[in-house]
């Protein structure tokens, strides 16, 4: 499928070894937001907050005095932070120590960037000997850029150039500016639900499809005037959406999460981006997949080459750079990226985009000996059969234990949903009214999830997410699995 893949690159198993079933997950998750929540029981949770109390003092210090000189306490939005954030000093592979000595299974890896698994040394050397020799930044070309781009460009199969950016948002922005300049239209369809991060433009329709601007405060009305949003799996909405474009100057582009929203959070059929790559060609807009988070945990080729849907334009970020700053970048197809052709004094018409340390040798380094392992050691496939593992083992504890969780991967992309907050049925304006309040203790029992697996040693993407690694061998999923199994009986 893949293409571009070069004679001397190994062929890579799959990352995904099955693509979930998804009419079954979704009359799941039906049932799931139609029943009242199963949080774990008053007692049992009075015991998890105890944890905190009598085992995170260190944390608990250090959050308090965060909130003085930090808003909130917390700089991250993935942060895990009910009660308090816990603050870590060591992570190495699959575990994390916090600041009291406590071990955890770290299933947050970062949110995601780290599929060798945390801090691997091979890497960590590499970006020593770079910082030694010239430092993280010079500003002029290194090999490491060439070295990073030509990998990238060799795997993606929708990705003959690339160029680099500060970050996953950073990317998202220029490649929507990228695909108006190209294509002279100025509407953008995004699938509601997706992060693209936050950009003035993309605080809308996050999370929950079909919350338009909910989010978008301080954003001006303009900024967001030409965005819009259609619901995952239904095309005939978005070619209703294309139709009345067309009638006012068309689209420019189709942006979505190849996997759906929210990493597959709402999965999409398995045929979903083909029949979107048929509507952007009907409707000449351009169709940008955002692979910040599939990016190379599904594969080398990423969710392009898994699904055989080649993107006009590609978005990637987190693995980029093995865990390291800076990740982000816009790839794509040759005729349309050249409308980026930076330098002093150019006077070709050129969609702007820049960034003091983009492209610094430190990321570019990092990112290029990561990729070069992750393709060796088939991280992809191995990372991806932890998560089948867990997956299935996460399945048996729900049946065991007659629960109406929902358990779910793609490869290495693991959720566990209990709460159901980010299913909620928002399909009209009057649903997410009546839904609010549902939605607050629906968030609130999945930071108590959050908490409770924490204080059984594992750590997880806001109680709901899991990213597995290429650190997680059975013992260690099997360890997660009695842990996990654990915190479900306290329900
Ligand atoms: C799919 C997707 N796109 C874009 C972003 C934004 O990337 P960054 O956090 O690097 O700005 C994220 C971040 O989580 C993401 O998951």
């Amino acid at each position: 499928m893949n293409v571009k893949q070069t004679s001397d690159t190994l062929p890579a198993s799959s990352a995904i070894s099955q693509w979930p079933d998804t009419d079954a997950l979704y009359r799941r998750f039906d049932a799931l937001v139609k029943q009242p929540i199963r949080p774990l029981r008053r007692d049992a949770m009075e015991q998890v907050l105890n944890y905190f109390e009598q085992r995170c003092q260190t944390s608990k210090r250090m959050a308090e005095q965060a909130k003085h000189v930090i808003p909130g306490g917390v700089q991250h939005n993935l942060a895990f932070n009910y009660p308090f954030p816990l603050a870590v000093t060591q992570v190495s592979g699959a575990h994390m120590t916090d600041a009291d000595g406590n071990r955890y299974i770290d299933f947050l890896q970062a949110g995601g960037p780290t599929l060798l698994g945390s801090n691997y040394p091979d890497v960590r050397a590499k970006v020593h000997a770079l910082l030694e020799e010239c430092g993280p930044v010079t500003g002029l070309l290194h090999e490491y850029e060439i070295k990073l781009a030509e990998l990238v460009c060799d795997a993606m199969p929708g990705v003959d150039m690339l160029r680099m950016m500060g970050s996953g948002t950073e990317a998202v922005m220029g490649a929507i500016r990228l695909a108006r300049a190209y294509t002279g239209k100025k509407r953008v369809i995004k699938i509601g639900g997706g992060y693209h991060g936050w950009s003035d433009q993309m605080v809308y329709g996050m999370r929950l499809p079909n919350t338009g601007r909910m989010e978008a405060i301080g954003i001006p009305r303009g900024a967001t005037a030409t965005t819009q949003e259609s619901l995952p799996n239904d095309l005939a909405a978005i070619r209703r959406k294309l139709q009345w474009n067309r009638l006012r100057g068309g689209t420019a582009a189709i942006i979505v999460e190849p996997f759906g929203p929210e990493s597959g959070t709402r999965p999409v059929t398995k045929d979903f981006n083909a029949q979107l790559r048929r509507l952007c060609d009907e409707f000449d807009a351009l169709l940008i997949f955002d692979e910040v988070v599939t990016g190379f945990r599904a594969g080398m080729g990423g969710a392009q080459a898994y699904f055989g849907v080649t993107p006009d334009l590609t978005i990637l970020g987190k693995c980029l750079t093995g865990g390291y700053p800076m990740a982000g970048a816009i790839g794509g197809k040759r005729e349309i990226m050249m409308m980026l052709v930076g330098g002093i004094g150019t006077t070709a018409k050129r969609a702007f985009v820049g960034g003091t340390l983009t492209a610094n040798p430190l990321s570019c380094a990092a990112g290029y000996f990561a990729l070069q392992e992750i393709q060796r050691t088939d991280a992809a496939a191995k990372a991806g059969r932890a998560g089948d593992r867990l997956r299935q083992g996460l399945e048996q504890i729900i049946e065991r234990l007659g629960l109406p969780y929902v358990a779910y991967n793609m490869g290495s992309i693991v959720h566990l949903q209990t709460s159901g907050v980010m299913l909620l049925d928002t399909s009209n304006l009057l649903k997410l009214v009546r839904l609010k309040n549902e939605a607050r203790q629906r968030k609130h029992m999945m930071e108590e999830m959050g908490a409770a697996y924490a204080a059984h040693g594992l750590i997880t993407l806001a109680g709901s997410r899991i990213y597995t690694s290429l650190a997680d061998t059975d013992a260690v999923i099997d360890d997660a699995l009695n842990r996990f199994e654990d915190v479900l009986k306290l329900v």
